[in-house]
């Protein structure tokens, strides 16, 4: 972990391609990734020297509405607690921006259930993960 560096910013649409293709998710327009990311409130990058190995973003209305969305880490660097910090980051965000009682959603995978629990998530029979930020 010696060389990770973690930086609130938006990636290029390169970058967010790269990391997509490596944990095997669909390649998606060029225009749009790059409008979703324009139009996103919060977006944390992870490095390694300078390459990047780890993402997450929050779209919403940035006060009492929030969304996670792309949470991802390149599978060579997965389990070694790089997603953790990503998700720390992004709850950190919420908690110093939003109301009292704000909803924070996301959808994941079932077998996700322990690393979005750790954070307050509470899951449907959807995959639909939410917490009320109080
Ligand atoms: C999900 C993901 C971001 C986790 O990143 P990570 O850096 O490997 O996670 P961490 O090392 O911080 O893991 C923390 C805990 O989450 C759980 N966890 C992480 N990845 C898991 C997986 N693939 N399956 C089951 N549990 C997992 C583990 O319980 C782990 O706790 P432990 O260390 O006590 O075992 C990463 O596996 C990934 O990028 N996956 C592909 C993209 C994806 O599915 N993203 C989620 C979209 S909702």
């Amino acid at each position: 972990m010696g060389n990770i560096t973690v930086t609130e910013r938006k990636p290029s649409v390169e970058e967010y391609i790269q990391l997509r293709n490596s944990v095997g998710w669909k390649i998606l327009q060029y225009d749009k990734i790059e409008k979703g990311l324009n139009n996103s409130i919060y977006c944390v990058c992870v490095e390694d020297r300078g390459n990047i190995i780890g993402f997450g973003r929050i779209v919403g209305d940035g006060g009492t509405v929030f969304y996670i969305q792309d949470i991802m880490v390149t599978p060579s660097y997965q389990k070694q607690k790089i997603g953790t910090l990503i998700m720390r980051k992004i709850m950190d965000y919420i908690s110093d921006n939003c109301i009292d009682g704000a909803i924070v959603g996301l959808i994941a995978l079932s077998k996700l259930d322990k690393f979005y629990k750790k954070f307050g998530f509470v899951s449907n029979q959807n995959n639909c993960f939410y917490r009320y930020n109080d």
